[in-house]
């Protein structure tokens, strides 16, 4: 089975000293930048799209045709956004990431930024995560002194300065308008889309955002060719990504694999649902995007796969929960998350997290009427579609799917005027989990 497992930028994590700069240019680190330093920055953004990347942040935009769209012999700098914000619930690849190989990251970011004629790129670091913001500043300063970053850079003529910023802990602030007016020094709030960054982004000047992974992506197609990523994945969902297994699964971590591998496929490697028990729900890419349930176990994961099975790829953050879950109760958890981490820009969103949260709580406490599972859902469909940006709509998604898939469970919480479920069954000390192995995949 694990030759279903394709590491690349996940391929020398073992490797004690592989976020330092002698270890990864011994892994081959720094080969894929004088590659592309020689040749044309409009021939890097066709290898790229030719490659097939798509962005890795959730949305999947084709990320070639993304550094396409910056206007040419504009008057403005260009700028390279790179978002490492990672607050998305259960998303947990970023950090690993660039806490594991910061350097992937800068050589990602000097191609990036060398393709779109950039020549100021700065790296927006979730502000939680200190340690994470503390190793990507040495990996930068390190870049630096090995002639990798600042005026000149190996003698190409090209300069570059990166700064690493620090978030100050928000959610929001990962929705890419949100995080340039955080970036600008402003409270971090989503901006009115048209103008995209790629025309007025940072400082009102041409931008590219990228995700972390998107960008990391970048030197292994220099390297290895277009035609290598391209050939990897599905038709339309192209390379490889990091799958991230949480949860009630034996072993939970990173599996990098091609787009389109499957959960059932997944749990193999992951040593399957913790000992005697089942899967019941999951989601196949963070909290904001649709559950799953055990019907699905065979979708494969890429992008239009998951989006026919009603759902969506969102981050490849596989959240996994067995029978032991009370689903209200886990949406209710995402719920309490939305409503914190609402800007209050909108007003449905900024009411509606509100409220659900208000009628879930009631409805898990088996305090709920008829009249509430109605009235939940005509919550979410004031929000979908309506709120100013994406944070409301995916506060929708748990909850509509949920009611679609375990409507029964819901009514089965008012019947018994209370939860069904032993909340410490679904702990992963329960007792009866001693089976469970501490570890992580790739
Ligand atoms: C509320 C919210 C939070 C987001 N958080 C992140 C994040 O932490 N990291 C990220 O890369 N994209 C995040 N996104 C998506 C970004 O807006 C944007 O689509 C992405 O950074 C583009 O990069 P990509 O094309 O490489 O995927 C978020 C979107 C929303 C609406
Ligand atoms: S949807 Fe929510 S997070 Fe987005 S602008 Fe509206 S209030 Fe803010």
């Amino acid at each position: 089975m694990t030759d279903t497992l394709t590491p690349v930028l996940t391929a020398y994590w073992d490797e004690p000293d592989i976020f330092t700069l002698a270890g990864y240019r011994r892994t081959g680190g720094y080969r894929a930048l004088p590659k592309a330093l020689a040749t044309p920055p409009e021939d890097i953004v066709a290898m790229v799209k030719d490659a097939g990347l798509r962005g890795r942040g959730g949305a999947g935009f084709p990320t070639g045709m993304k550094w396409g769209f910056l206007p040419q012999g504009h008057e403005k700098p260009h700028y390279l956004v790179v978002n490492a914000d990672e607050s998305e619930p259960g998303t947990c690849k970023d950090v690993p990431l660039m806490m594991a190989n910061p350097h992937v990251l800068v050589e990602g970011v000097i191609i990036a930024a060398y393709a779109i004629k950039c020549h100021q790129a700065f790296i927006y670091v979730r502000g939680e995560v200190t340690h994470v913001v503390r190793r990507v500043q040495q990996a930068v300063a390190d870049a630096y002194a090995a002639g990798y970053l600042g005026r000149d850079i190996l003698k190409s003529g090209y300069d570059l300065d990166v700064v690493v910023h620090c978030g100050a802990g928000a959610y929001i602030c990962g929705e890419e308008t949100a995080l340039l007016d955080s970036l600008e020094g402003y409270r971090g709030l989503p901006r009115l889309k048209p103008p995209f960054p790629a025309v007025a982004g940072l400082y009102a000047s041409p931008t590219v955002i990228n995700n972390v992974e998107s960008i990391a992506s970048v030197p292994s197609i220099v390297l290895n060719s277009a035609s290598w990523f391209a050939d990897l994945g599905t038709e339309k969902s192209k390379g490889y990504g990091i799958f991230s297994l949480s949860g009630h699964v034996v072993t939970p971590g990173q599996y990098e694999a091609p787009l389109g591998i499957t959960l059932r496929q997944l749990l193999d490697l992951a040593g399957g649902i913790r000992p005697g028990h089942r899967l019941k729900f999951w989601t196949p890419g963070g909290s904001s995007v649709p559950l799953l349930t055990d019907e699905h176990l065979d979708v494969p994961l890429d992008f239009e796969s998951v989006a026919a099975a009603g759902s969506m790829l969102g981050t490849r953050a596989l959240q996994i929960f067995d029978e032991t879950t009370c689903v209200v109760r886990a949406v209710l958890r995402w719920t309490e998350f939305y409503q914190h981490e609402s800007c209050g820009k909108c007003t449905p969103c900024r009411e509606g997290t509100y409220w659900m949260v208000r009628v879930l709580e009631r409805l898990e406490q088996g305090n709920g009427t008829d009249e509430d599972l109605d009235k939940l859902l005509d919550i979410c469909d004031n929000i979908l579609g309506r709120a100013f940006c994406a944070l409301g709509d995916g506060a929708t998604s748990p909850i509509t799917s949920s009611i679609q898939y375990f409507r029964d469970e819901y009514i089965e919480h008012q019947k018994r005027g209370g939860c069904p479920f032993d909340p410490s069954a679904a702990t992963l000390f329960a007792r009866g989990d001693s089976a469970r192995t501490v570890g992580g995949g790739r």
